[in-house]
């Protein structure tokens, strides 16, 4: 099964473009985005919400992170995320006209099928799942749901089914933003014009895996790592991070780079290094400064930058240049990287990839 690679995790790595190209494959069959693909019944339910609520855990609840910067700013509906364990059992207010998405691989994580058992309870009406096992208890316990396609994934560590629920979460932000007539026709084709896009930019950053690779090398006698973005790219260092942590057993960190000065920093010495997520976006000039500040105290730098977000490499500043021209889906792009960073940390430690320690695949127990 495992072909020409040496674990699940690089198999599914290297399998994203199809897993993408998959989870689309029908979707952008259409000459417009459908609100069915959520159900039959999408359309009436999503029309009449006034806020969405997403509860995960782990990587999932990373996609829901990146999902609140995408459906607040494509469609303008209030979006929150919360991991699942922590919402179901505080006290909360229901709110009749939320949706509530949870976001799971799996469909069977006890956390997340409790969270949404406990938003019923509270008298949510509406809600909808991102899941990649048909079938699955949160399939069947949801009103709307939207199957990912990434196939089978085996590796504990979560990768391509991640990718496949950013998309899923970008094309719900989509419908409803069309739903409330704030993504005219002409966003729309532009929109669903860099979803077809998609998978081919992932082919060529996935052609970086060899300036990884050294990177990599130079990580495996560390013993931290600290991981910052910015906007929609911070939870993607949060991913990051929690990849870097789960397989080479690094103690990593992730911090939105504007928080530096209110604690973080006083970590940064030349024994930490620190990955930077820099694509060329509005936040880009702020990065560049969080980046100096880390300079000036002596931190060396990895910088996964976009090729035109001019940065380059100098002493103490090492960079890996993507495609960039991302938008809204650079997140999925940035992802790749890291993903290929924590693989190859991984195995120049020696750890068991696949089934890092203490960890299951599918956590269906509190
Ligand atoms: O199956 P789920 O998506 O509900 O699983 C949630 C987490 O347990 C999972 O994403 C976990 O964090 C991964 N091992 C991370 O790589």
């Amino acid at each position: 099964e495992l072909g020409n690679y040496r674990h699940f995790m690089q198999k599914e790595i290297h399998e994203q473009p199809r897993a993408l190209a998959d989870t689309l494959e029908n979707v952008l069959a259409q000459d417009s985005l459908q609100a069915n693909i959520f159900g039959v019944q999408a359309e009436s339910i999503l029309s009449g919400i006034e806020s969405v609520y997403i509860i995960a855990c782990g990587t999932s609840f990373h996609a829901a992170m990146v999902a609140r910067y995408w459906i607040e700013s494509i469609a303008g509906i209030p979006c929150s995320a919360e991991v699942a364990s922590e919402y179901r059992y505080r006290d909360s207010v229901p709110n009749p006209k939320a949706l509530i998405v949870t976001i799971s691989q799996s469909g069977e994580t006890a956390d997340t099928l409790a969270a949404l058992e406990h938003a019923k309870m509270l008298g949510h009406a509406h809600s909808l799942t991102i899941c990649n096992v048909p079938e699955s208890a949160l399939i069947r316990q949801s009103e709307l749901s939207f199957l990912t396609r990434a196939g089978p994934e085996i590796g504990v560590a979560s990768t391509k089914a991640f990718t496949t629920q950013l998309v899923a979460l970008f094309l719900l932000a989509i419908t409803l933003g069309k739903l409330r007539n704030k993504v005219s026709r002409e966003q729309e084709l532009l929109h669903m014009q860099a979803l077809r896009e998609l998978p081919n930019k992932i082919q060529q950053i996935l052609k970086l895996e060899p300036e990884v690779i050294k990177w990599a090398e130079s990580f495996a006698n560390k013993q931290h790592a600290l991981f910052l973005g910015r906007g929609q790219h911070y939870p993607i260092a949060m991913e990051g991070a929690l990849k870097l942590k789960e397989i080479s057993y690094i103690h990593a960190e992730a911090y939105p780079a504007g928080e530096l000065k209110h604690g973080p920093l006083a970590l940064v010495d030349k024994e930490m290094p620190v990955i930077a997520i820099a694509p060329n976006d509005t936040l880009i000039e702020k990065l560049k400064s969080n980046l100096q500040e880390v300079r000036a105290r002596g931190g060396e730098l990895y910088v996964f930058a976009d090729q035109d977000a001019h940065i380059s490499s100098e002493p103490g500043v090492q960079v890996i240049r993507l495609p960039g021209l991302g938008g809204y889906l650079s997140p999925i792009l940035h992802t790749i990287p890291l993903q290929l960073l924590s693989y190859h940390a991984a195995l120049q430690k020696g750890t068991d990839v696949d089934k890092p320690r203490n960890l299951a695949k599918s956590v269906t127990v509190e």
